[in-house]
This record gives structure tokens, sequence and C-alpha cells, in this order.
């Protein structure tokens, strides 16, 4: 904000203020003046100013000369005699008042004009005294209430010049909108949020959302550094709604931590159910906050609304927030403000009287009648008093009953030109740019804005709102009617053909400005092509805008989105229906994934895959079937691996490479991980991946990719696993690709696990674990993650505690492998403590597949069970069931391609042939365990096989070689502990663990 004499230029809402008073200013008018106030020390050349201003546009000096004459003009200032802008011949201007800043926060944004108001002064004395304990640090709640035009909002703008004059407040102010607002998921707080941003110069705001509100913070993509939008993107991931309100609560605490805000939020009626929540938390919240939420209300409007009548009840009956209840002006009100408005003429307190009866007191009827009685010349001014032209007793009857027909008398009287701006301007909105209601022609332009201006300064339905900038960045002013009654009067006095041909022609208006930069828009596209029953468009730009609530991680909002688009499906022409409806399912789909609705989820998807069928369309089929295997992995693995197969069957008649490459990946990748290890399966994922990198660039990665990582790892490949896995992370703000992620990082936990870089594989596992328990989502994917981890660092105990918590906490999931990795830590830990018997049991009850359900890489930890059983029955000793265990260990080992199992299984084998004396077979199986951990490069298993290689030649009497395996086995062993931090607790667990400490301490004696 810059003040020089009686102005201030507001940079923030392009507007110029006189006093208390908006002083109306084109466009380019405006920007001319604010780059000389901003330049007010030197002179700028002409030159300079087209070049700042008129950057693309060619025009000539004259128009410079033209904008400044007009700026000279509303300033009052003088060219022979300047105060403001002084001309230097042939060179340019120079601002020559002097100029201070002022503290932009202490300005209340875009007030209406104030004209003539009646002080409330028992509401504003409530407020004042809500704003007292507020700036106390007690936060305030407080509802304004009372009927459409009873002065909800002059009051609240009455009470923001006053408040904002302080120096130590902050404003901020939302907005709610009818129709498509509702629909757009924490429109006004958004919009109040990029106000508080904007408004700040040093950055101090950023940096408390970038801490406090990430997920808020990314919603305005522009005040992001492009290298910091990638580490925002990866913190924010998988947000749910409870984590963004509750953040934007958090961050509401440090902004009024030292300065008080007033938080308005416009027509709450209105608002999205995401906003509601935010308001619910905030008034809930207990901590001390500097804050006034205020918020504007009309009592219930609609049954659908009543999600706030029971939040405002729930506050009032909690003692959670103030109610301040506007009602109609008294007679001495209405003669107050006649008395203002008409300078304290006399007829004020006779004229009441009448007014009052006609109006109900209701003040928009007030001021509507008044300015009726103005134009129709029953009040003038004459000699610079105002007069009435007939006796108050004669006046009464001219007097309209209604409101619409009072304004339909004034819309009569316009010329044609005015109603047809108006009439376009009523299909906008309550508010709307100048630029929506032309035709794109510059002179039309220029035409709309003069009509738009020769209104407002009649004080004729609308009044100038502010100059802002439209989502491709054009300069516009905005304009908005006195009220939204006098909105709907015009709007209602449309024809049903001639709104529905209004209201497709804004769409069309407005559409080029839609862009990825700009998804508000597609809510309020959404609305026009309905309005103009181009239900199909419509459709489309709902899908966007489910999208978008989606990105804003308000997934239920854009559930109620999307059920509304699905709604609309019935009055497509059939040929354009299908695939809407495919569409849409498929997004419904994913929306009940991401909420765990996994059930819910599935059904979508199989829907979605009938109508395909239904259809005959092969591809959507196949689409569908891909999706719906997600769910079903979770919910029944088995119908997951069937309907994959379906898939790819059907998949072949499509003659699509490419497609056909991902889902048979899909498919063979999800018989690996949950069914069993075949060959051919993995063969048929490394030749889909063969198709996939030939045509890298034309197909953006799949989830089957994330599947494929998996396998990678379990062949060893690890480290082209990490490979794959990387691309599953996004690199865009997209809340579909969660799932992606969640893989993604599944994969790549382990990648690590295999390779022995167990610190990295923590370092993922905790942070993602920080970050579920932020968002409020069950972190049981990273649950499990840390199990597996801790069953190869040894530290059984560990594992078993999380195993419980995930069979305790996860109401979601089968528990089935968190009982089977837990029973396996168990057997572990039995073992380790000598207790053979029990840990046998354990490992056989894994085996058992009464006991252990099918889950994802079940027959991974059947094997590491058949391993446990091996070594349990060695401890018993039993050597001949030892032997038989061992054998049936390879077997199910060697079946797999998984280097790490294929050289536990030869170590083991070792192990009993050991047991034995059989030395030819344990030197055997030694050199095939340590072929296999060659291969693979692996620390995991590598230091057993030379342990076991170390008490191969010890027995055989080879003190050298025995020594050098012993040194390669404590290599590995460094390898794994030093992969921790250094204060990482599971080093010592894992250096303490008995079969380490025995190749550690030489002297220490296990059984083994
Ligand atoms: N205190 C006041 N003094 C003078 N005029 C007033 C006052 N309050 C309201 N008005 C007149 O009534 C009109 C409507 O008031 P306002 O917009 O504040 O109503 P509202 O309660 O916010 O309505 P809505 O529920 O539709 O938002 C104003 O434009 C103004 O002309
Ligand atoms: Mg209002």
């Amino acid at each position: 904000m810059k003040r020089f004499d009686r102005f201030r230029l507001d940079t923030t809402n392009h507007c110029l203020w006189r006093g208390d008073e908006r002083v109306p200013l084109a466009p380019k008018a405006f920007d001319l003046l604010r780059y000389l106030v901003e330049h007010a020390d030197r002179l700028v050349t002409q030159e300079e100013i087209l070049e700042a201003l008129w950057t693309d546009t060619f025009v000539s000096h004259e128009v410079v000369k033209k904008y400044v004459l007009g700026i000279r003009k509303v300033l009052g200032d003088r060219p022979d005699k300047p105060t403001f802008i002084r001309t230097i011949p042939r060179r340019g201007y120079q601002f020559v008042a002097p100029v201070t800043d002022e503290a932009r926060t202490s300005v209340a944004p875009a007030l209406a004009a104030p004209g003539s108001i009646v002080d409330r002064r028992a509401a504003r004395g409530r407020l004042e005294g809500c704003f007292e304990l507020a700036r106390g640090g007690e936060r305030q709640i407080v509802f304004v209430t009372g009927s459409a035009g009873v002065g909800k909002t002059t009051l609240v703008d009455l009470f923001l010049q006053h408040a904002g004059r302080r120096p130590d407040v902050r404003i901020a102010r939302g907005q709610c909108l009818e129709g498509f607002g509702g629909q757009e998921a924490y429109y006004p707080m958004l919009e109040a949020v990029g106000q508080l941003v904007r408004a700040e110069d040093d950055g101090r705001l950023i940096r408390t959302l970038g801490k406090q509100a990430p997920t808020w913070l990314m919603q305005f993509p522009s005040f992001v550094r492009v290298d910091e939008r990638e580490a925002l993107q990866r913190e924010i991931l998988g947000t749910t709604r409870e984590r963004m309100v509750r953040e934007i609560c958090e961050a509401l605490e440090a902004i009024t931590a030292d300065q008080s805000l007033v938080l308005v939020l416009e027509d709450l009626h209105w608002a999205d159910p995401s906003t509601l929540d935010v308001v619910s938390a905030l008034a809930r919240r207990r901590g001390p906050s500097r804050l006034l939420l205020l918020a504007t209300r009309r009592p219930a409007v609609a049954v659908h609304r009543s999600g706030l009548s029971r939040l405002h009840q729930d506050l009032v009956v909690h003692q959670l927030c103030q109610e301040i209840r506007l009602e109609a002006f008294r007679p001495p009100e209405v003669s107050e403000y006649l008395a203002l408005e008409f300078d304290h003429a006399a007829f004020a307190a006779d004229l009441a009287g009448p007014i009052h009866r006609h109006s109900g007191g209701k003040p928009l009827f007030v001021s509507a009648i008044v300015r009726d009685l103005v134009t129709s010349g029953v009040i003038v001014r004459e000699g610079g008093a105002w007069t009435l032209t007939a006796p108050v007793e004669r006046i009464e009857p001219g007097v309209p009953e209604s409101l619409q027909q009072m304004l339909n008398v004034q819309f009569d009287q316009l010329t044609e030109g005015e109603q047809s701006v108006l009439r376009r301007a009523s299909v906008v909105g309550q508010r709307f740019s100048t630029w929506a209601l032309g035709d794109g022609k510059e002179a039309d332009a220029a035409g709309v804005d003069d009509v738009c201006e020769g209104l407002a300064e009649r004080r004729l339905f609308i009044r100038p709102a502010c100059i802002g900038e439209l989502a491709d960045g054009t300069v516009s002013a905005h304009y908005e009617f006195h009220h939204s009654l006098y909105h709907q009067a015009v709007y209602r006095r449309l024809s049903e053909v001639s709104r529905s041909k209004l209201h497709r022609s804004i769409g069309e208006r407005l559409e080029p400005l839609f862009a990825p930069g700009t998804p508000a828009l597609a809510a309020e596209l959404a609305l026009h092509f309905e309005k103009a029953h181009d239900y199909g468009r419509a459709v489309r730009y709902l899908m966007r805008a489910a999208d978008n609530a989606a990105q804003r991680f308000a997934v239920r909002d854009s559930l109620d989105v999307l059920q509304h688009a699905f709604g609309l499906l019935p009055r497509l022409p059939l040929q354009q229906r299908f695939e809407l409806e495919v569409q849409i399912l498929e997004r419904i789909g994913d929306a009940h994934y991401v909420l765990g609705a996994m059930v819910e989820s599935a059904a979508a998807f199989e829907t979605e895959s009938a109508l395909a069928a239904e259809a005959g369309d092969t591809a959507v089929e196949v689409q569908a079937q891909s999706c719906l295997a997600r769910p079903l992995g979770l919910l029944d693995p088995d119908r997951a691996i069937a309907v994959l197969q379906e898939a790819a069957a059907a998949s072949a008649r499509l003659h699509d490479p490419a497609g056909q490459a991902r889902v048979d990946m899909l498919a063979a990748g999800t018989r690996l991980l949950y069914d069993t290890w075949r060959a051919g399966d993995a063969r048929t994922c490394a030749a889909a991946q063969a198709i996939h990198q030939r045509s890298a660039d034309r197909q953006p990665p799949g989830f089957d990719r994330m599947v494929y990582a998996h396998v990678q790892s379990l062949q060893g490949d690890c480290a082209a696993a990490l490979e794959t896995a990387s691309v599953g992370v996004p690199k865009r703000h997209e809340t579909r690709g969660a799932m992606m992620h969640l893989w993604a990082l599944s994969g790549q936990i382990q990648a690590l696990l295999q390779l022995g870089r167990f610190g990295e594989a923590l370092r993922i596992i905790r942070t993602s674990r920080e970050m579920a328990e932020k968002n409020g989502s069950d972190p049981w994917l990273f649950l499990y993650r840390e199990a597996w981890l801790r069953t190869l660092a040894m530290d059984f105990p560990g594992a078993q505690r999380l195993c419980e918590e995930l069979m305790r906490c996860s109401s979601v999931y089968p528990t089935g492998q968190a009982k089977t990795i837990g029973r396996l830590a168990a057997g572990y830990e039995a073992l380790d403590q000598g207790r053979a018997d029990e840990a046998r049991r354990c490992f056989e009850d894994i085996r058992d597949p009464a006991e252990t359900p099918r889950f994802f890489l079940h027959w991974y930890w059947r094997i590491q069970a058949q391993v446990g059983l091996a070594l349990a029955w060695l401890r018993a000793p039993h050597t001949a069931n030892a032997r038989v265990e061992a054998e049936r260990l390879s077997e199910a080992a060697l079946s797999t391609a998984d280097p790490n199992l294929q050289a536990l299984a030869w170590e083991t084998r070792a192990r009993v042939a050991m047991a034995e004396a059989d030395w030819s077979d344990a030197e055997q199986s030694i050199a095939q365990a340590a072929a296999a951990v060659t291969r693979s490069d692996t620390p995991i298993s590598a230091w057993r096989v030379h342990g076991a290689a170390w008490d191969l030649c010890r027995k055989t009497g080879r003190d050298e070689a025995a020594a050098g395996h012993r040194a390669r086995a404590l290599t590995h062993i460094s390898a794994l502990v030093n992969s921790f931090e250094p204060d990482e607790p599971l080093r010592l667990t894992f250096l303490g663990a008995p079969a380490v400490r025995r190749i550690r301490e030489e002297a220490f004696v296990t059984e083994a």
C-alpha cells in the first residue's frame, strides 16, 4: 500500500482510495499510476512506460498522454501547477508528491464503498468486544446471521474499516460462492490464505506455511520455487483431508501468535464441506490464538446445506461460538439512514415512516427504495441541497411492492446496451470481470468497460469490485451486483432459452482460460455448460473439478462432484455416454481406494468392467480389470489373479503390443507376488519390460512397473529394481499417483533390504511412517516393511511387536501377513534362546496352508520358515529330520530366482551335512551357496555363507582358509552394521545376535 496526499494506492487489490472512498480507475490507468508512484524518485520516460505497460501491443505516445490526463482528472491535479504528476516536455513524467509505504497488512482488502451507513452500534459493540478478546489470545468464532439483505456484509465492512486501522492486525477475506463455489473444496479458505500471502513482502508467511502447512502452500505453486516444489511434493504425498484441516489450523495459530488476524468468511451458507471442516476444527481447538473468525450466514436456505446448521448448532451448544443476529432497521434507523444519505435534509424524519412501512425495515429494500426515489425524480438536488418534489403524504403510493418489481422498473429504463451487459453479467455471477462480458474485440471491450463504469457511477445495479487478474494474467476490471438479490432479479428476467444461450456463450468465452494452472475454472465451466444443457462438456469439466478436489486431498468432495456428474449422464445421448461413464467410474474407484474403502473401490471398477463388456469395448474392460485387481489384491488375492488372467487374455485381442505388455506384466507380476514363483511368469515380465523400454518415451510408467520392481529385487536384480521403482515416485502434484507412490516406496525398501542397505531402508520407512501419522492414514505398509527389516537384522522381539500392532490396529486389511511374520520372528527368538521345540511349532504353523493364507509374498515367508525348521531340527538334535527339511527347503528355494533364498538353502544344507559328517556334500553345498552370493553381491546372506564356510574349514583342518572366510564374514557384517546411522540401536541388536557374536567373538559358543 502506497500513500500520498489523501490517497492510498492498494497494489494488492488494484484500487485507489481517497480516504474511505474507492476511486474508479480503468485497469491501465491504475497500472500507469502505480508505475509512476513506484518510481516516484525519478523521471520516467515515455519509452519506459510503453515498454513496461504495453509490452505486447504497439501504442503511440498519445495513448500514454490520454491516460495521464485521466489520472490527473481523478487525482484533481493540474498540469500547470502539478501536485502529483509533473510533465517533463518531450521526455516523460515524474511523480512529485511525497509517497509513504503503509504496512499492507493493516488495510482491509476489497471493502465496499461505504456510502451512507447506519452505524449498528449494538452489533458493532459486540463485534469489538469479541475482537478485544481475540487480541488477547482468546480465539473467537463469530457468526453474523440474518436474512438476505439485512446488512451482514455491511456490518462486517464497517467493523473491518475500524479494525483494519490498527497497525498489528491482519485481515483476510474469503467469499463462499453459490453454485460451483460449493463444489470447489476450500474455495473461500484458499482465497483468504492467498490474500494473506500476497499481502506480505518479506516471505515470512510463505515460510510459515512451508513449515506448518505444506499442503496449503502447494495450492499456490507460484509462491514455491521450482527447486523446492519436488521436496514439498514428497512431503505432502498421501495427504488426507484431516491433515489439510489440521495444518491450516496450526498455520493460523502460528500466524496469530504475535499478530491478530480477522478471517472473514462471507456467506457461509454456500460453503463447501471442506471449508466447514476448517471452521469446525478452528472452533474446537484449545490453544491460544489471536484469531477472530467472522462468518456471515443466512438462516438455512436448503436441506442439503444442513451440515452448516448442524455445525452452528453444535458450536452454540458447546459455547464455542458467538452469534450476532441482525434485525431489520427500526424507524429511527431508517431516519438516520435518510439523514446521512440526504445531508440531514429536513424531510428525512418524515419520510422514514412510509419507507419503513414499505420496506419492512430491511436495509436492502430501504436503500433500493431510496435509490428509486432519486431515479424517478421524487428526491432531487437543487442548489446544493436535497429536496422533495412532492409532499411526504403523497409519496407513498409510488413505491413498488417487491424489490423485483422495483428493479424491473429500473431495468426497463436502461438503454438496450446497458441491459444487454447486465444480462450477460447476471449469467457470469454475482461478481464478474468486464472481460468475460466482451466478445474479444477491442472496441467491444472498451464499450463494456464504459457501460459498467456508467452504471456504477449512477449506482444502478452494480458497483466496482476491483481490478483483478484473470486466470491467464490478463488484467480486467471487476464489478459486482449491489446485492445477490439484484443479481437474481436480472437473472430471473431471462427466459430459459436465452439463459441457456448466454451460459453457453459465457462458457465458451471463459473456456480458453482453462489450463493446468487454472484448475478452479473447471467447476465454473461445468456450471455454465450444465445450464447450457451441454451435458457432455459439463461432465468433462466436473471430472476436472473432481480431480482438483482430489488434489486438495478432499477426496470425499471429489466423490460428491463425481456423483453429481454421474447423475447428469442419463441426459446425454447414448453414444457419448459410455466414454464418460467409464471415466467417472474409474475416478470413483480410485477415490474409494485412496480412502481405504476397498469394497466400494472394487464395486466401482467392477461396474466399469461390466459396462465395457456390455459395450464390447475390450480396451476399457481390460483397463477396468487392471484397476480392479488393486483392491482385490488386499481383499482376495486369488480373485485378483483370476481377473488379471481374464484381462491378459482379452488384451491379446487388441493387437496393441505396448498395452498387452502392461497387462501381461501386471498379471504375471501379481501371480509371482501373490501366488508362487514360476520361471515362465518371470520371463513374461522380462519380455514385457523389454517392450516398455522400447516404447519408454510414449508410455508413462504404470502400476505394472511398480509390481515389476518387486519382481526384479526378488530375482537379485536390486539395482534395476531401485531404478524401476524410482519412476513411480511422482514428480508432479498428483493424488491419483498416491498408490503408485506407495508401491514405489515399497519397491525401493524391498530392494534396499535385499541389498543389505538397512539404514537407507529404515530412513524411508521412518519418514513414510511419520508422514502417514501426520496424514492420519494407516501406515500398515511401512509397519510390514519394518517388521521385515527387523527380522533380517535379527531384532525378533521388535518384529513381533510390530506385527502385534498391525494385528491390533488394522481394521481395513486382512491380518494373515502380520500373523505369519510375527510367528516367524517368534520362532527365531525361541531358537536363539534354545527352545527348539517351540521354535519348530512356530515354523510348522507357517508352512500349514490352513494357518497361513495367501498374501503378498507369502511364499517368501514360508521359505524363511523352512530355513528355521531345518535349523530347529538340528538343534533338537534330530539330524534325519533336519535333512528332510533341508531337502524340502532346497526344492522350494531353488524354484525361486532369489539368490538370497538360494544361498540360505545351500548354507542350511551345508550345516546339516556337517552334522552328518558328510564333508563332501557340505563342501559342495558351500560352493553353491558361495556362487549364489557372488551372483547377487548381497551381504544379507553372504555373512552367513562365509560363517558356515569358516566352520567347515575349521572342522576339516584348513585353518588358513577358515581365517579367510571369517574375515569375509566379518566384512559383510560390518557393511550391514555400518549401513545404519551411528546411533541406531539396531546396530547393537544385530551385533549382539548369537549367530553374529559367534563369528565376531571366536570364544563365543553356540550350539550351531
Ligand atoms: N447499516 C447499513 N446502513 C445502510 N445501508 C445498509 C446497512 N446495512 C445494509 N444496508 C443496505 O442494504 C444492502 C444489503 O446489505 P448487505 O449486503 O450487507 O446484506 P447481507 O445481510 O450481507 O445480505 P446477504 O445475506 O444477501 O449477503 C446494502 O447494499 C446497503 O445498501
Ligand atoms: Mg452479504
